[in-house]
């Protein structure tokens, strides 16, 4: 059955890289380095070093599996995708780049769904979750939240990239009867959408402290409108693949200019047990 999150990004990227995120396009003008950027800040602000152990919602088709072992040398990745072609493409990039008991310690499924993480984690709880550029996605990103608080070790860190809405948009709105639109197209809870205020008080409430909130929409959201418009290969994409990403970078370009919705990189530390 046809998955809305799939392998169509590859044309997007460099050959051998397969990245589905919407970069970091402060100095960067190749989708696959944007890509790469975003997950190094996100990795950064996470605090990983050699001791850390990973649990990674989310992780698309693998690449920023390979950056937390191999830039950041951390000690272990572990992680869940609801896509299932792309949980066995990032398995094999795993599997061929030598990390073979991170290619089994990765699974297929929900990130709202505790069973999940049950299948996933053992006695060794992860000091980082990671959500890069998808926690929007999710079905319910609260819950996905509580999620992790409840499977990190003491005091171990939340870091995603993530939409917010801007402070200065106006609900019920017409702009806001197309924002709907576009994110019941995207599919995107509308629930996950908040104002920072919010989001922060989401993190408070399960049990978080210590929260940064960084808006980055300047260098991602025209960035990556910016490249769509401009990308040559767009006959490499197929089917209804050049209007889903022109729709979606024309879609960000107007959001950022219209001060409609900010894009964030977060981090939080787990308070309590
Ligand atoms: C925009 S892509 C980002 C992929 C990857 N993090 C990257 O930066 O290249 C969103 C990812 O979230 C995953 N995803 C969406 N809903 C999910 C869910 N409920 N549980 C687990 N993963 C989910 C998708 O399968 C996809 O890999």
């Amino acid at each position: 059955m046809a998955e809305f999150h799939d392998l169509a990004e590859l044309a997007l990227n460099r050959e051998g890289q397969s990245w589905g995120n919407l970069g970091y396009w402060q100095s960067e003008t190749e989708y696959s380095d944007a890509c790469r950027a975003i997950a190094l800040l996100l990795g950064e602000q996470a605090g990983l070093d050699r001791q850390s152990v990973v649990f990674d919602a989310g992780f698309g088709c693998g690449d920023q599996l390979l950056l937390w072992l191999e830039h950041f040398r951390v000690a272990r990745v572990r992680g869940a995708n609801l896509s299932r072609i792309q949980t066995a493409y990032a398995r094999t990039k795993l599997a061929k780049a030598g990390f073979s008991a991170a290619a089994t310690a990765i699974v297929q499924g929900d990130i709202n769904d505790p069973e999940v993480w049950r299948a996933t984690l053992d006695r060794n709880k992860p000091s980082h979750v990671l959500a890069l550029d998808c926690a929007y996605h999710f079905p319910d990103r609260v819950a996905f939240i509580a999620l992790a608080h409840k499977n990190l070790a003491p005091a171990g860190r939340l870091a995603l990239t993530d939409f917010m809405l801007s402070d200065q948009h106006r609900t019920g709105s017409f702009t806001h009867r197309l924002l709907r639109w576009m994110l019941k197209r995207s599919h995107i809870a509308e629930a996950n959408i908040v104002r920072r205020d919010l989001y922060l008080s989401q993190l408070q409430e399960a049990g978080f402290g210590e929260v940064r909130i960084v808006d980055i929409s300047e260098h991602v959201m025209p960035g990556f409108a910016r490249f769509i418009r401009t990308f040559r290969g767009s006959g490499k994409l197929g089917g209804s693949g050049p209007l889903k990403y022109a729709v979606t970078g024309r879609f960000l370009q107007w959001a950022h200019r219209r001060s409609i919705l900010r894009y964030c990189l977060i981090s939080a530390t787990k308070t309590g047990r």
